[in-house]
């Protein structure tokens, strides 16, 4: 089965008691589940991770480019300052494999600084404002 990876940044992890109001009931391990058991569906197999640390999920999204895997990649709140996020994303792109930006929520509709994301303009596309259904979108397109 060809593998994707589905990357998260920070604070994801916290997801269930994290603002439920904003990201929603799911917890990380049920995100984890509905993502993995969409993957299986559609013959993909779903590598999912989370960190809060920005060297960490750079040194992932070289390894997506190391393994030519194409890249689910919800930022977090890396995605509105991150040069370094970005720098990554674009290898990934620029050595031709997908990169989709997800949220769970639309940052559009949220604070002002949030409407700005350094990672739009090299990822593939973006899906924003679906909660979990964001990722599971995100991998339909990937098939
Ligand atoms: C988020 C939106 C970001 O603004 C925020 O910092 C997050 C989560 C989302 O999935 O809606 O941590 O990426």
């Amino acid at each position: 089965m060809t593998k994707v990876f589905v990357l998260n940044g920070p604070n994801l992890g916290r997801l269930g008691s994290r603002e439920p109001d904003i990201y929603g009931s799911t917890d990380w391990a049920g995100l984890v589940q509905a993502v993995e058991s969409k993957a299986n569906s559609l013959g993909l197999t779903a590598d999912v991770r989370q960190t809060d640390s920005e060297a960490e999920l750079i040194s992932w999204l070289h390894e997506a480019v190391d393994a030519g895997v194409d890249v689910v990649l919800n930022p977090a709140a890396f995605t509105h300052y991150s040069y370094a996020v970005r720098d990554a994303a674009t290898m990934v792109t620029k050595g031709g494999q997908k990169l989709i930006e997800v949220h769970l929520s639309n940052p559009h509709a949220r604070e002002e600084f949030r409407h700005t994301s350094v990672i739009s303009g090299v990822a593939t596309g973006v899906i924003a404002g679906f909660g979990v259904d964001s990722y599971l979108l995100a991998l339909t397109q990937l098939v």
